[in-house]
């Protein structure tokens, strides 16, 4: 018996080496040490041995079932150290590869035409000007010659924060705000830029938009200048062959008033969702100051006249860039706004 664990010794320690992986050191594991292994099988055999005997080669048997345990660990040891090594060679990160790119912003498509617009005024000689986006009932209405429950309140419903204050619903207050400043000097001749707000919601109206206001307050200021002044305004943005046309309007604060329409670029004139199937898009309001709101600014309307505009950004964006939907402005969305 002791020789026949010899030979399994020698056996199991040969076979160890040409085991490579774990299921097959597992196999070899419980066919030699299981319970139904070949060591346990030999071992059946120890009642027919005297008494001296048995205690020898128990005591052999039990040596060699620990040898053999530690001889299977350490060689599962090697087997799991050597796949790593494998891995690893094959997932090596390669130092010289190129690295990922930080993405750079863009500027927003608003804020592009807006640039472009401050730069054409600017070139013209009129100086920015800022006010609140939080206004007072008198300066966004009241001044600009809109009494309460006038009816022009309709078409400019708004975000009330109490009943003498809102956010503002055109830039237009920043009139008379620089007006209060200026009077009576002249010329005032100034642009505002800025956020506006009012109950709408539509592919062409958006509860928060942008406009720039303009006002000019000299001695003998005609609607002549006001036309020529959009004229050129409108060829430097879209270019010399530009459409405009002027429709008569009603605004309290100007008198005269006309609203300006550009040639719809999405349809080119003959009519689409965006134009409302008129081929024109309204991007402005304008007029000559009403002599009431000049008053009301310091001036006086028998010395000095004015005019006014106040253009919506985002309608201009979607002409420049033939955009069809002004929400996508506002949808943070990267695919449209990679575009610009
Ligand atoms: C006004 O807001 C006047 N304050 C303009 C003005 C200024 C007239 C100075 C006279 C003198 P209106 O409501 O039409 O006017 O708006 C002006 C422009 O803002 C429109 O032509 C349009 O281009 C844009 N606009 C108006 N409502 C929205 C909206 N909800 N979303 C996007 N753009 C809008
Ligand atoms: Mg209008």
């Amino acid at each position: 018996m002791l020789d026949k664990l010899k030979e399994i010794e020698q056996n199991a320690r040969k076979a160890l080496h040409q085991i490579s992986d774990v299921d097959e050191l597992n196999d070899f594991k419980v066919k030699l040490l299981g319970r139904k292994g070949e060591i346990t099988l030999l071992l059946r055999g120890l009642k027919e041995l005297s008494a001296e005997q048995r205690a020898e080669v128990g005591k052999v048997a039990n040596q060699l079932k620990g040898d053999l345990e530690n001889l299977i660990t350490s060689r599962a040891e090697e087997i799991k150290q050597r796949e790593l090594d494998l891995r690893l060679a094959k997932e090596a990160i390669d130092v010289t590869l190129p690295g990922q790119p930080i993405l750079s912003g863009g500027k927003h498509p608003l804020s592009l035409v807006l640039e472009e617009m401050i730069d054409i005024f600017t070139g013209m000689g009129f100086a920015v000007a800022e006010g609140p986006e939080v206004e007072t009932d008198y300066y966004n209405f009241e001044a600009l010659n809109i009494p309460k429950n006038h009816p022009a309140r309709d078409m400019q419903d708004s975000f009330y924060i109490s009943e003498e204050v809102l956010l503002r619903t055109h830039t237009s207050p920043v009139q008379v705000r620089t007006m209060e400043k200026l009077a009576p000097q002249v010329p005032v001749k100034i642009i505002v830029p800025g956020r506006v707000y009012r109950k709408d919601d539509d592919a062409t109206h958006s509860p928060m938009f942008n406009q720039i206001e303009g006002l000019l307050i000299d001695r003998n200021v005609t609607f002549a200048n006001l036309k020529g002044t959009l004229m050129l305004f409108a060829q430097r943005i879209f270019g010399e062959d530009v459409r405009v046309r002027y429709r008569p309007s009603f605004f309290p604060f100007t008198e005269p008033s006309a609203e300006m329409d550009v040639s719809c670029v999405m349809c080119k004139g003959s009519g689409c969702r965006v134009c409302s199937n008129t081929g024109w898009l309204e991007v402005l309001g304008g007029g000559m100051v009403h002599p009431r709101v000049l008053e009301h600014g310091g001036y006086n309307p028998e010395e000095v006249t004015g005019f006014a505009f106040g253009i919506g950004i985002e309608r201009i964006t979607m002409l420049k860039y033939g955009i069809n939907d002004l929400r996508l402005f506002f949808g943070n969305d990267k695919r449209f706004l990679k575009q610009f």
